[in-house]
């Protein structure tokens, strides 16, 4: 009898824990997706690039002669492909950030959604 109680304590104390365990989970990871609806240039796709990108290529620094601070300049690289083959590492294109980690998955959904978009001046 005493085994038995022993035993029923310890399942209990299992499943107390694993329900613990997956609230943690679901606060650490919490399940919003990559919110890519409704973006514009002049909020989300802005802060990744001066973020991310005007270190090197604002109008002062211009690396590689590449300046993507106004919209306007931006759209050359838009236009011929470059910036999204140098965020997605594809073959052909200098990576980019140059030395430095990708960006996170959801900002190049978010670059890739407005470009397709036609990249509007919104
Ligand atoms: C640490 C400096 C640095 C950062 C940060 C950086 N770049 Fe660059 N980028 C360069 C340099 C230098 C070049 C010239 C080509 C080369 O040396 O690879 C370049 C070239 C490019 C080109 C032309 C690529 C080609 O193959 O024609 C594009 C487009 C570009 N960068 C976009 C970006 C974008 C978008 C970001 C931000 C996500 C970014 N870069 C961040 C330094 C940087």
């Amino acid at each position: 009898m005493k085994k038995c109680l022993t035993l029923f304590g310890i399942c209990l104390a299992l499943g107390f824990l694993q329900s613990c365990y997956y609230d943690v989970e679901e606060e650490l990871y919490p399940d919003t997706g990559c919110q890519t609806e409704g973006i514009t240039f002049s909020t989300e796709i802005l802060k990744i690039l001066q973020n991310q990108c005007f270190s090197c290529h604002d109008a002062a620094n211009n690396f590689g002669g590449v300046t993507l601070e106004n919209y306007e300049s931006l759209k050359v690289y838009i236009d011929n492909g470059s910036l999204l083959g140098a965020i997605k590492h594809e073959d052909g294109f200098s990576a980019m950030p140059k030395n430095q980690a990708p960006l996170v998955e959801c900002d190049i959904e978010k670059m890739e959604t407005w470009i397709n978009a036609g990249a509007p001046n919104n």
